[in-house]
């Protein structure tokens, strides 16, 4: 007769959310996420400790400080969200492949550890799937610096010809991309000369990941601008540095009120940082307030949300980080809205999720033409990535009933506590563990 094993550990996690509450209060920022992923690497090109302050409590953090420790360094925990790293013992330029393949930002691994060594073994990158993400303009950047890169064998393979030390060199870049930007300016940090990025991209992350290394002792000027100039040093020394708030999970608990309604200061932000968030915001009826460091975001929870077209572009456009956030906001808009989407080829995949809570959503291509409804309805969903999980989230806090989401992996990959920031707003929504029924395998 068969019988059903359990396997250990098979559960299923979701969120379960219910519905139809405004939210009212406060809520905390914590530290960018893509700030951190590129920081937390550029800790291996300083000769000494780095303390790190306002670091998130996410997974993908978790991972890259993981992979720095199996490479040799020193991370010490000072508090929940300071860390100590120090580098100067690592001697190993290949990057363990299990840990490297789970997260995008590994790609940070290749431009720290090529300038730091002369040479980077790392596997390529993972991440959300949001189509084709090649870094094609990351290598363009290394080989122009002097490195020869090749993959094989499952990693990106990269080494300085003759000698040990990178060349400065220009750097157009033929699509502005964040993670070639700062990739390259970690390379160049110390390499020998000056490097010059031309079409570089100007995200908050990449004037923060330029003042850390400022602070360390590197000669950064520009960054925030399309032209970045780095002129290499001989060494950086350790120091102090804290990561900026970030600007979408700000985004994120603001598009939350603009959904469910309600009234909540979002604190510890830098309101500039938001400002392409709020117009779009503010277009549609909600109320922003810029404060020092917070922003106050109010919806009458009886008014309709009116319709508007949105275009995500590289910043200071709307973020695309924030365009299934935004979508969930629109399904509720009176009208028909439109979003064009600037930056992924395939950014979409949540509309089926999102079209059975109600939505009235039609995607060719790159553009999504939204139908307002009045409502939308719980029902079981999947995040099918970080942001459109975060999606999700706010969907079920709108909606009537009961929204289940499952894959909440990936919202943790970026998103600190956000069961906790939620439920401090008044939101009904709790984590749910149980077994895994499609684990349990049979046997016998
Ligand atoms: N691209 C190329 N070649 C390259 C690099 C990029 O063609 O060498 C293309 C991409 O395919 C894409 C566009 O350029 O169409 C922009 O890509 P970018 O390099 O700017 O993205 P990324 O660095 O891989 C970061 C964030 C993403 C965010 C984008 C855009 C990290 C770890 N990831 O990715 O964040 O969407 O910038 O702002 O910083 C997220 O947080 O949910 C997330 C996906």
């Amino acid at each position: 007769m068969a019988q059903t094993e359990r396997i250990e550990g098979a559960v299923l996690t979701k969120y379960v959310i219910r519905g139809g509450k405004p939210l009212y209060g406060e809520i905390d920022i914590s530290g960018a996420k893509n700030a951190a992923v590129a920081i937390i690497p550029a800790a291996l090109l300083v000769d000494g400790v780095c303390r790190i302050e306002n670091i998130p409590q996410i997974s993908d953090v978790t991972m890259i400080l993981n992979i720095l420790q199996e490479l040799g360094a020193d991370v010490r925990t000072v508090n929940r969200t300071t860390v100590d790293i120090d580098c100067s013992h690592i001697r190993n330029a290949k990057v363990p492949n299990e840990l490297a393949r789970k997260i995008r930002a590994s790609y940070y691994l290749i431009g720290a550890l090529l300038g730091r060594f002369g040479s980077a073994q790392v596997p390529p990158p993972g991440g959300c799937h949001l189509g084709d993400r090649p870094i094609d303009q990351h290598i363009k950047g290394f080989v122009a610096m002097g490195a020869e890169v090749d993959v094989r064998g499952g990693f990106v393979n990269a080494w300085v010809k003759d000698g040990k030390r990178l060349s400065g060199a220009q750097v157009y870049l033929d699509i502005v991309s964040v993670g070639a930007t700062m990739n390259i300016m970690l390379a160049a940090a110390l390499a020998d000369g000056t490097t010059i990025i031309e079409n570089a991209a100007k995200e908050p992350h990449i004037v923060d990941l330029a003042n850390f290394l400022n602070s360390m002792g590197a000669r950064i000027m520009g960054a925030g601008t399309d032209v970045i100039k780095i002129k290499g040093v001989e060494r950086l020394n350790g120091g102090t540095y804290s990561i900026i708030p970030d600007q979408i999970e700000a985004g994120t608990y603001m598009a939350a009120v603009a959904a469910a309604g309600g009234e909540v200061l979002i604190k510890n932000v830098i309101p500039k940082h938001l400002e392409c968030i709020t117009a779009k915001l503010v277009e549609t009826g909600v109320e922003v307030e810029e404060r020092d460091d917070a922003v106050l975001v109010r919806r009458d929870p009886n008014a309709r949300l009116t319709r508007t077209n949105v275009k995500t572009l590289p910043y200071p456009g709307f973020p695309t980080d924030m365009q299934p956030q935004m979508a969930v906001v629109l399904s509720l808009a009176e009208g028909t809205s439109v979003i064009t989407e600037g930056v992924w080829d395939n950014r979409y995949r949540y509309v089926d999720e999102i079209r059975r809570m109600g939505a009235q959503f039609q995607v060719d291509g790159k553009v999504a033409v939204i139908e307002g409804v009045d409502h939308l309805t719980g029902a079981p969903v999947r995040a099918c990535d970080l942001r459109a999980g975060a999606a999700m989230v706010i969907a079920g806090l709108a909606a009537h009933g009961v929204t289940e989401v499952d894959c909440i992996h990936y919202i943790e990959r970026g998103y600190e506590d956000i069961v906790r920031k939620l439920s401090g707003v008044g939101a009904d929504i709790r984590v749910v563990v149980t077994p895994d029924e499609d684990k349990q395998a049979q046997v016998g």
